[in-house]
């Protein structure tokens, strides 16, 4: 739902689960994007920053779906249309009031959870013909295992990308349409006018424990991919 700009009051939008989980995502993502350009001996803490970063993604989606109300994929994943309805509506005038992401933040949203994923799984099954091949690696061709490779560095540099339009995207809204995205991000609690800030309030919190169940699920299938050949394999 969107509203134009009015007075604000603060409501809780952010469960804490989204919040640990985008400031992870963050100190991860630097972890690995610097680490997988130095390469060498910081290989080895680059695999096992992705395989956090897998952890988390997988944990998002099924949040996605089981989370608290402005976390779940219903709530701020619409059409293209409406996303470009968003953006223009953004260049006409002030700031256009939503309670989860907006049309476009949740696009971007959506594309970086799934490429996230993308690039882990490339790594897992990939062999760079130096001194490094994914724990999943022995199970694809060794032709697919290079190509795997390949595609991880372009990705890599993709979602380098992505991440920039992201973070510039964030500092528009902060900067420009004075809106406090980053502050919310941290602390749960977004600047709504009355009706959205009220709609906020009323909404159903997430369940901790099905949170710390699904946050285990996921670490608990990165960890068996990972050490599937040693533990399964003859
Ligand atoms: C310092 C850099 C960053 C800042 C300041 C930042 C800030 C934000 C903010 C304010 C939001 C909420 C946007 C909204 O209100 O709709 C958000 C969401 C998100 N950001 Fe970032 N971000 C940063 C870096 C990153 C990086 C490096 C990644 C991924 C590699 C990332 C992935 C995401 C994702 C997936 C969401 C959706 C959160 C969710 O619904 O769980 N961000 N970011
Ligand atoms: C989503 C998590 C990950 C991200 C964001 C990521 C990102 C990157 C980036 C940016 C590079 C540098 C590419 C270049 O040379 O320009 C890289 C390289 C590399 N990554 Fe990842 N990576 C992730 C997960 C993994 C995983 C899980 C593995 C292995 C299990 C892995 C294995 C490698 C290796 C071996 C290289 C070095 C490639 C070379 O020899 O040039 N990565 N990664």
């Amino acid at each position: 739902m969107t509203k134009p700009s009015t007075d604000l009051i603060s409501a809780p939008v952010w469960d804490v689960f989204v919040r640990v989980f985008h400031w992870s995502l963050v100190t991860l993502f630097a972890i690995s994007a610097i680490t997988g350009k130095v390469g060498g001996g910081w290989i080895k803490w680059h695999m096992i920053s992705g395989y956090a970063i897998l952890a988390l993604v997988l944990f998002r989606i099924v949040w996605g779906f089981v989370g608290a109300e402005y976390a779940r994929f219903t709530s701020f994943v619409s059409g293209p249309a409406r996303a470009i309805r968003y953006g223009l509506g953004l260049l006409k005038g002030g700031a256009q009031h939503v309670i989860s992401h907006n049309p476009l933040g949740g696009l971007m949203v959506i594309v970086l959870l799934l490429l996230l994923a993308l690039q882990a799984g490339f790594g897992l099954v990939s062999d760079d013909e130096i001194a490094t091949t994914g724990p999943l690696a022995r199970y694809v061709a060794s032709e697919t295992a290079l190509k795997a490779m390949s595609w991880h560095r372009t990705l890599g540099d993709l979602l380098l990308i992505l991440v920039g339009i992201h973070i510039a995207a964030v500092l528009f809204h902060v900067l420009v349409k004075k809106e406090g995205l980053i502050r919310a991000m941290f602390s749960g609690k977004k600047e709504l006018p009355a009706e959205l800030a009220s709609e906020a309030n009323a909404a159903k919190p997430a369940s901790t424990t099905t949170g710390y169940v699904v946050i285990s699920a996921a670490i608990a299938i990165v960890v068996i991919a990972v050490n599937w050949s040693s533990w399964f394999s003859k």
